[in-house]
């Protein structure tokens, strides 16, 4: 047990810490339930001992005070994905944005477009070999660990032992602050009406036997909702939460059927409840791999009948899907949605979807548009969309012309809106609708 002695060497406070991180360092931080909180907390109430620090992440979970106006010329935020501590800061001019698929983002370190000086991350408590779990969180952050000049960890034993290639090995690890505390917990969605009808549209196209990647939110939730007669499901997804699980414990999902990883879940991050944190402990039906891997297309692929789901924002009459920017305002990030999309489209059988409510800001606006608002930019491209879904029903737009599916997209879209959507139709397609 040589690593128990270099394991006591290595503790510090988080004051001591972060005395270890110089002005000028690039840091990667861990994100979602695995954020490093008491870290970054620590480094924003010293924010006058550094110059110049960028820190990076992709999924924010909590205030993320690090954005804010004093913090200038001190701490610096890069957004890999945006949410709603780091949004108006992204907007404001306050923090940067990198477009990158999620897919990709190990390879931003490992290939050295993104500089890791140091990597914060927060893990499980060792195992009697000494390694650590990356638990709720392997996605970008093991690699951003393994690309780091230094390494500073949170232990805590509240976060699960996750298995898959989820481990570092003390001996990886520079520093480590004892940082126990409940991890942040994310009740499910609470689903209206127009969700469910999504959902059960979404659940429609979903064969016995298949293999599911879900995003977050009210509509994949819904989806599950609708999945309950369904048998064999599989599990290949970016990420998961108790939706996922309630079918696991019904015995809906069972992975039998998967071509790869048969009778395992395989997913990079999860959020949800104590009872999903609890669950995915130590759990050997759930592997948890960095993104390069589970986001990678060409593994993807590999599924059997893949169905994805996720959301988007607003579709114009060509097909093209955004789901991150409102006009020049960017509201979240591409994530994992373009892997998937292509992935499942290659994968036999495949077919991905893009789910969301005809309509946005309380009916006031339309999501199906003749034209996307000025300065959205395109996430999954009309050369790539499948299936598009609103609470009015489901077009497949694969292999259908221009003119053909503007025709099927104004058919789902909400009818107070479909009149202006047709003129444009025959306008652009010197036809009679
Ligand atoms: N015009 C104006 N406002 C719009 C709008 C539009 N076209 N579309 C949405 N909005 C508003 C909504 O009304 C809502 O406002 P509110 O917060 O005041 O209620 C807000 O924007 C958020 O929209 P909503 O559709 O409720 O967001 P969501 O939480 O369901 O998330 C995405 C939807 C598309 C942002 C989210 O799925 C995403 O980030 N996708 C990209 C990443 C991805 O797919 N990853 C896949 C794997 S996890």
């Amino acid at each position: 047990m040589e690593w128990k002695k270099t394991y006591k060497d290595k503790i510090l406070t988080a004051d001591e810490a972060i005395l270890k991180i110089k002005s000028g360092d690039k840091i990667v931080s861990g994100h979602a339930i695995a954020e490093p909180t008491i870290l970054l907390n620590e480094i924003v109430n010293n924010k006058e001992k550094f110059e110049d620090i960028e820190i990076a992440h992709m999924v924010p979970m909590q205030k993320c005070d690090y954005v804010n106006e004093d913090m200038r010329g001190h701490l610096r935020h890069n957004a890999i994905f945006v949410g709603a501590g780091t949004r108006n800061a992204v907007n404001d001019g306050r923090a940067d944005y990198t477009p990158c698929f999620f897919s990709e983002v190990p390879k931003l370190f490992k290939n050295g477009y993104m500089k890791v000086d140091v990597a914060l991350i927060h893990l499980s408590l060792p195992d009697k070999h000494g390694y650590c779990s990356f638990g709720a969180s392997v996605d970008y952050t093991k690699p951003a660990a393994e690309h780091a000049k230094l390494v500073i960890a949170e232990i805590n034993e509240h976060m699960p032992r996750t298995l898959g290639d989820s481990f570092i090995h003390i001996s990886e690890i520079d520093y480590l602050v004892d940082a126990t505390r409940p991890l942040v917990e994310l009740q499910p969605p609470k689903t209206t009406d127009i969700e469910k009808k999504i959902g059960e549209y979404c659940a429609s196209l979903v064969e016995d036997g298949s293999t599911l990647q879900l995003g977050i939110g009210a509509i994949p939730d819904a989806a599950l909702q609708f999945l309950k007669d369904k048998k064999d499901l599989g599990i290949h997804s970016e990420m998961i939460s108790d939706g996922v699980m309630n079918l696991v414990k019904s015995g809906v999902i069972t992975n039998k059927k998967k071509l790869i990883h048969k009778g395992k879940m395989i997913v990079n991050f999860l959020m949800g409840t104590k009872e999903l944190y609890d669950f995915v402990d130590d759990n050997p039906s759930v592997e948890m791999y960095s993104a390069d891997y589970t986001n990678d297309p060409t593994v993807i692929m590999k599924n059997y009948k893949m169905v994805t789901i996720n959301s988007c924002l607003q579709v114009d009459l060509m097909g093209q899907v955004v789901s991150e920017m409102i006009g020049h305002r960017q509201i979240s990030g591409v994530g994992g949605q373009v892997d998937f999309v292509r992935g499942s489209v290659m994968a036999e059988g495949g077919k991905s979807i893009i789910a969301m409510p005809s309509t946005a800001a309380g009916g006031k606006v339309s999501r199906i548009v003749a034209n996307l608002s000025e300065g959205a930019a395109v996430t999954t491209s009309r050369n790539d969309v499948h299936y598009i879904i609103t609470e009015y029903g489901i077009a497949e737009l694969k292999g259908r012309t221009l003119k053909q599916r503007a025709k099927l997209l104004i058919e789902i879209a909400h009818p107070d809106y479909r009149e202006n959507l047709i003129k444009e139709w025959e306008k652009r397609f010197f036809d009679k609708y």
